[in-house]
């Protein structure tokens, strides 16, 4: 997807281009692995992972749920327009009067603590029915695999001690339905042993605490997008050799959230060289663009990109393409042995739409030019923020 089209080749870099082609085609391949293999599903589009209301609000046009974790995100829904019970409102740190609105509504809300089992009194009667979100040992199931090793995740009320047993009594005491279960598990490797894992919590914990479920909420954390990543038709067939084992499919719906499979794929950074420059160890190419457009946390090894130049150019052995923060890591990769570098060149970043737009500072520079790409026509979706987005909401002396 690198291959911008000349129509781009003019834009003001540095920009993010959705292909909208690429984001569609991915997204039928999910629904039909899920009509095949278990067709009774919801798709909630994890907002976190990227919630620019473009893109949004096209998982809403596709179908999708919105899955919000946060009162903001819950009303950012609300505020583009998503139907009001088409909202997934998970997490920790949801506020007493969104969570009250949202069960009220008929949302799918999955309580993650405590005090969300406290609210429950202040549902009215015929609107009681909640999920709740299962806290598990994934690193027993899955070795090496789970993100917190050593310390466990920290969602949700843990199977193993004891605390989903005791919160399932309470919320039954309360006499309210707990119509579903939330297993999301974020992993290091988003291997086909996750869903596993996950699937046969489910079915244990259905059996065990003889519950009848509307659904089965496995999250998100799958890849998507990459041929050389497991595959959605992969995952939802392990899901459904398992599950139908302890749930009828036209009974319980699958509910998946996913953000990264989705949204990671589709969208390319596109950057321009500003200047090169030779030091004593060197040579610099410093670019536009940033490693914090495309990697906020700065954790990853390497990047897809691809170049575009005009004419023959001579092999540089050793080049360091940079970005445009004062921050001296924010170099993005070293090119050896690749065509020289000229200002104007540019340099484009693929598969970045994951993680990205949402978590990059405004550290220098604002949010840049967003552009939707629709069969080689581009149309700008998000105008780049300038000071005077960035002062807006603040109190300024006169
Ligand atoms: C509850 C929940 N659902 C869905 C997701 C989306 O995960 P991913 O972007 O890895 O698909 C996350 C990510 O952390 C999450 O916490």
């Amino acid at each position: 997807m690198g291959q911008i089209k000349a129509a781009a080749m003019n834009f003001k870099t540095p920009f993010y281009v959705i292909h909208k082609n690429e984001l569609d085609d991915n997204y039928k391949k999910l629904t039909s692995a899920l009509e095949k293999h278990w067709n009774n599903y919801i798709i909630g589009y994890s907002y976190k992972t990227n919630a620019l209301p473009w893109i949004i609000k096209h998982f809403d046009s596709l179908g999708c749920y919105a899955e919000t974790v946060s009162e903001d995100e819950y009303e950012l829904a609300k505020l583009v327009g998503v139907t009001k019970n088409k909202i997934i409102y998970n997490g920790p740190i949801k506020t007493k009067e969104s969570f009250l609105e949202a069960v009220q509504n008929e949302c799918i809300v999955n309580i993650d603590s405590q005090r969300e089992i406290d609210w429950l009194d202040e549902v009215k009667e015929e609107k009681k029915s909640i999920g709740i979100r299962i806290n598990f040992d994934i690193e027993k199931m899955c070795p090496g695999q789970s993100q917190c090793p050593n310390e466990g995740g920290r969602f949700g009320f843990c199977y193993e001690n004891g605390e989903l047993g005791k919160a399932i009594k309470q919320i039954r005491e309360k006499k309210v339905n707990i119509s579903g279960i939330h297993l999301h598990t974020s992993s290091k490797t988003r291997s086909l042993d996750i869903y596993r894992a996950i699937a046969n919590v489910a079915c244990k914990v259905k059996e065990e605490f003889s519950l009848d479920l509307d659904y089965v909420d496995i999250g998100g954390g799958f890849f998507g997008g990459l041929s050389t990543k497991p595959q959605f038709e992969e995952y939802i067939s392990i899901m459904e050799d398992i599950l139908s084992k302890s749930f009828d499919k036209k009974k319980t719906k699958l509910i998946i959230e996913p953000g990264m499979a989705v949204i990671g794929a589709p969208i390319s950074y596109v950057t321009s060289v500003i200047d090169v420059k030779d030091t004593e160890f060197n040579r610099f190419v410093v670019t536009d663009g940033t490693r914090t457009s495309i990697d906020p946390l700065m954790t990853k090894s390497s990047y897809f990109y691809s170049l575009i130049i005009d004419g023959e150019r001579i092999v540089h052995p050793k080049q360091i393409i940079s970005g445009y923060t004062c921050m001296e890591h924010d170099r993005l990769f070293e090119g050896n042995n690749m065509p020289t570098l000229c200002i104007g060149d540019k340099i484009v970043y693929d598969k970045v739409g994951a993680y990205t737009m949402c978590l990059t500072p405004l550290f220098i520079k604002y949010f840049p030019d967003v552009y939707l790409e629709n069969n080689g026509e581009y149309q700008l979706v998000r105008k780049a923020w300038k000071p005077e987005q960035y002062v807006m909401n603040s109190m300024i002396e006169d």
